[in-house]
Order: structure tokens, then C-alpha cells, then sequence
């Protein structure tokens, strides 16, 4: 039984961040579990790692991997920690994160507070030796000089300890960074980034934004697959702001959850006829239940994430989701949830 019913009221009388934040405490005194076990129907092989459910934690929540074990416990088939960059720094002044309960979404402007890399490299060490999957998402530092060197840093300092990295030049709250979409700038990144990668490293994921260009997903899709990335994860939070009832809706930030729903689909369909199935995708954005997973992955994600739909139903989401898809995959007679990528 779920006990998030009962602890929402409580989280909710917060705010956002006080609540994030003692929700990451008590998950770390939560004793470690073993993962639970899936169907092999939804296992799915995406960039040479064998995923256990399609059902991941998008990055955000475990910024500092401190509690990367707990979430894989509660029933996602993979978890994302960062974003992390070279140096610890602070973020935007708060408030920073609000819920916009009537929507249910969240408009975050947090501005990568983290921990810095060299302090969770000590942290993730202790997992590498498990056949957990943790990604490590990357970042630039506010202030930094050279926004590339910082990635380039990121791919030597975390490779050791990542099942994949993830390119993150997405966020829209560091001034800037969402350049790095543009084709000149992401071709010196990954070719940066590709003389850094240590031989047998990690696959590399790039993470890009939903508020592209008509044409930029091609762009990018060309690019990536010049470079050899491994997946494009589609998207990150959006700066557009679709019909809001919420009096937080006009707080400036990146928004996630229900009403971003639609674009990141759209996006996701865009990628995916640009990509023509040439390189793997990961759907994210407003996902909360199995159908819209279902959705996600008949559009061409080879998996899902998820993050602000967990602040409203409780960390048991993933768990739910994995077992409707089980459920439906039964239902249909379909043997393997990989038959479902792109079929529509
Ligand atoms: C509070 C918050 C913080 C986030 N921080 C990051 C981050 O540090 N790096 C990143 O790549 N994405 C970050 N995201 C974006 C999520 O990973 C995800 O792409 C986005 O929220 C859309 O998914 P959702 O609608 O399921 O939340 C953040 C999202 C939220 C709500």
C-alpha cells in the first residue's frame, strides 16, 4: 500500500523546495531494498544497456545522487541523477520552484544547484559495482569561461561512475546554455566532447529542449548522429506557457508536467521522422500514466522519464505505470514492449 496519500497533505503545506528537500532526507534513511522484480516483457535493450522496465527518473530530482539506490527501489527501471557541474554552485535565489497544483505542473527556475561532480563521483562509486542503472546528466557552471571545457570536464570526471551520460543543453536557467543547440556550437561540443570519452566509457545521451525551430530537430539529429551519440532524450522543461489556472503560471522558469504534455509529443514525433529510427529516443514530459508511456513509445522512445507527476501521485508512479504496461502488453499479445517503439 502506498503511503503517499497520507504524506502529500503534509508535503503540500510546505513549499516546493522545503518539501523536495526533506523528501530527499527521509529517503535517505530509508533502508536499502532490492529493486523490485519486472515481467521480462517489459525489458529493452537501448544503446547497449539492458534496461528492466522502460520507466526512468528524469533528471532533477536526485541532483546530488544521494538517494539514486531508494528511487531505483520504488520501482523505475532507471535513475538520472545531476544535473551536475564541474564546481558546486548555488542556483538562482529562491523561491525557485513552485507547484502548480491546478495544473498539475511545476515551473522550476533553479539554475543547476548542485554539489559539484567531484563530491558525487564519491557518492555514485559505491553503485557502479551494482547492475543499477544510474545516468549521470551533465552541466556548465553559471560563471564558467568556456561552457564546452566544462562538459568536456564532465565526460572525464563522471565517465567512471556513469551507466550513460547525458549532454544537458537544455536547461532554460542558465543564460545561454540553450545555444549550444545551434548547429555550429553543438558540432564543437560533441566533437569536444567525443575526444574526451574514454574508450569502453558510457554511452553518451543529449538532452535537448522543446522550444525548438521549425527545422532544428533535423539539425540536430544530423549532428548527433555525425558525432555518435547514443540516444536523444526529448525534452527538457519549456519557457512557452500554454493556458495556466494556477497564480504561479506566470513565474519565469522551465514548466514540466500535464500541460507540457502535448508539445514534448509532438517533439518526440518530429524527432523521430527526422531520425527515420537511426538512433534511439527517451520520451519525456508530462508523463503520469501508462498511456501516456504507451504513447510515448509508439511515437519512437525506446523508454520513458518522468519527474513532476511524481509530486503529485507519490514515488510509486513508476511502479504503477510499469505494471499497467505489463498488463496491456499481455492484454494486446504483444511479447516485448520493444515491438511498441514507433509504431505510430
Ligand atoms: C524541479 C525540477 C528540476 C529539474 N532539474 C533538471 C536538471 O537539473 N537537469 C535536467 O536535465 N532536467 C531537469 N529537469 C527537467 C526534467 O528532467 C524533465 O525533463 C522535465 O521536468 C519534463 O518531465 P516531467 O513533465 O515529467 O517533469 C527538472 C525538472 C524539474 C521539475
Amino acid at each position: 500500500m502506498s503511503l503517499y496519500p497520507l504524506i502529500r497533505p503534509l508535503a503540500f503545506a510546505l513549499d516546493a523546495e522545503t518539501a523536495h528537500r526533506l523528501t530527499i532526507k527521509a529517503l535517505k534513511i530509508m533502508p536499502p531494498r532490492q529493486p523490485p522484480d519486472f515481467p521480462t516483457s517489459l525489458g529493452i535493450r537501448v544503446a547497449g544497456i539492458d534496461f528492466p522496465t522502460p520507466v526512468g527518473l528524469a533528471a532533477g530530482f536526485d541532483k546530488d545522487a544521494e538517494v539514486a539506490e531508494q528511487m531505483l527501489s520504488q520501482g523505475f527501471g532507471f535513475v538520472e541523477v545531476g544535473t551536475l557541474t564541474p564546481r558546486p554552485q548555488d542556483g538562482n535565489p529562491k523561491p525557485r520552484l513552485f507547484r502548480l497544483s491546478e495544473d498539475h505542473a511545476v515551473i522550476n527556475r533553479m539554475g543547476f544547484n548542485n554539489c559539484g561532480q567531484p563530491a558525487a563521483y564519491d557518492r555514485l562509486h559505491e553503485s557502479m559495482r551494482r547492475p543499477a542503472i544510474v545516468g549521470v546528466n551533465i552541466g556548465a557552471n553559471k560563471d564558467s569561461a568556456d561552457r564546452i571545457a566544462d562538459y568536456v570536464a564532465g565526460v572525464r570526471a563522471m565517465a567512471p561512475v556513469a551507466k550513460y551520460l547525458t549532454i544537458n543543453i537544455s536547461s532554460p536557467n542558465t543564460p545561454g546554455l540553450r545555444q549550444l543547440q545551434d548547429e555550429g556550437a553543438l558540432n564543437a561540443l560533441l566533437e569536444a566532447v567525443n575526444g574526451a570519452r574514454p574508450k569502453g566509457g558510457p554511452p553518451i545521451f543529449l538532452k535537448v529542449a522543446p522550444d525548438l525551430g521549425e527545422g532544428e530537430p533535423d539539425q540536430i539529429v544530423r549532428v548527433a548522429i555525425q558525432h555518435g551519440v547514443d540516444a536523444i532524450i526529448v525534452a527538457n522543461t519549456t519557457i512557452s506557457r500554454p493556458v495556466l489556472k494556477s497564480r504561479f503560471a506566470d513565474e519565469q522558469g522551465g514548466l514540466s508536467g500535464t500541460p507540457l504534455k502535448t508539445l514534448a509529443l509532438k517533439d518526440l514525433r518530429d524527432f523521430h521522422s527526422a531520425s527515420a529510427g537511426q538512433i534511439p529516443l527517451i520520451g519525456v514530459g508530462g508523463i503520469a500514466t501508462a498511456d501516456d508511456a504507451w504513447e510515448r513509445l509508439r511515437a519512437g522512445a525506446s523508454l520513458v522519464q518522468l519527474y513532476s507527476a511524481m509530486v503529485y501521485e507519490g514515488p510509486g508512479i513508476a511502479r504503477r505505470i510499469a505494471k499497467h504496461l505489463a498488463e496491456r502488453l499481455e492484454r494486446e499479445g504483444i511479447g516485448n514492449i520493444s515491438e511498441l517503439v514507433g509504431t505510430a
